[in-house]
């Protein structure tokens, strides 16, 4: 079985490149440059395709005699709903038999942007005609990752999140290991799976966990909105960009980001890693 991956150069498409490619599916990515390719080669894809998810030529010529598709889109991308619905006319053009979208949790909230042009692609994907799969992830536990040597330096764990409201973080290896379980078992066309991670975390109590894990104290801090906002600019982010996160932060403090993570147990068919074995997995790198 073949699959088409869009996005795949980034981290949630590389991590579904390496679940598809466990579950035996044989993965062409899409990807903007073809310097791209020998690292993701090594990751276990099949083939490239080279082009741009603006361009619908080559969107066209990329999706041309593919029966699926899992589709990623950039994060906080204006142009997501476009993206989708090109995707969509070529699904349709060339007898795509199962567009799988990679949505995100909650796309209900609307006060958030991504999250609503997700929810508005989603409308689009449904309505489309093409036999779909629509998987709605929550938040990666991988974003400790960029913070995690700062995290052993300094004793802190700091996010731009007041340190009391709750996370059901999930690991992005069972986020991706389920995208591949829809995409190469039958059963699952015409789905919308919320998956959420196994417990709900603030981050205080993230905190407490990696203490525990390193053996000494670790406190949580809150970085302020004005905080991030400078660090963001400072690392090249758009005018764009730094409004969608600062939206997206003060949304999630005031409501948190509670899911529950039966479907993602039930479509796994396993427990769910936690927040502590991942921590675990980092402390060991
Ligand atoms: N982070 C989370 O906790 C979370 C949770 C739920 C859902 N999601 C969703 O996951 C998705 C992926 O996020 P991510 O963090 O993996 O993103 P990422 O690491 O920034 O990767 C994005 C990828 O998209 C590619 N890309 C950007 N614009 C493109 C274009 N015009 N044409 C072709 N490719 C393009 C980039 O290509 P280059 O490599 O060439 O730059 C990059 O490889 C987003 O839709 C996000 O909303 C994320």
């Amino acid at each position: 079985m073949t699959i088409l991956l869009t996005a795949a150069n980034g981290r949630t498409g590389r991590a579904v490149l390496t679940a598809l490619k466990e579950a035996g599916a044989s993965v062409k990515v899409f990807i903007r440059d073809e310097g791209q390719w020998p690292e993701l080669q090594a990751l276990g894809a099949s083939a490239y395709a080279v082009g741009d998810m603006e361009d619908a030529a080559s969107i066209e010529a990329a999706v041309e005699g593919f029966e699926k598709l899992v589709h990623i889109g950039p994060p906080m991308h204006p142009h997501e709903i476009e993206i989708t619905d090109r995707l969509i006319d070529a699904g349709l053009k060339t007898g795509l038999k199962q567009f799988i979208y990679y949505s995100v949790m909650h796309p209900l909230r609307r006060a958030v942007r991504h999250h609503r042009l997700k929810l508005d692609a989603e409308e689009h994907v449904i309505e489309s005609g093409l036999p779909y799969t629509i998987v709605q992830p929550t938040r990666y536990m991988q974003h400790l990752a960029p913070i995690w040597s700062s995290v052993k330096d300094k004793g802190e764990h700091a996010m731009a999140f007041s340190t009391e409201v709750k996370f059901n973080v999930a690991d992005l290896r069972d986020l991706a290991d389920a995208t591949a379980v829809v995409a190469t078992q039958p059963g699952h066309l015409y789905a919308t799976y919320e998956l959420a991670g196994p417990e709900p975390l603030s981050q205080t109590d993230m905190a407490a966990i990696i203490s525990e894990v390193l053996g000494r104290d670790v406190t949580a801090r809150a970085i302020p909105l004005d905080e991030l906002e400078q660090k963001a600019r400072a690392a090249g982010a758009s005018d764009d960009r730094v409004e969608q996160m600062l939206t997206m932060n003060d949304h999630y403090d005031r409501f948190g980001f509670r899911g529950n993570p039966n479907v993602l147990r039930w479509l796994l068919g396993r427990e769910l890693r936690r927040f502590q074995d991942y921590v675990k997995d980092l402390a060991q790198q």
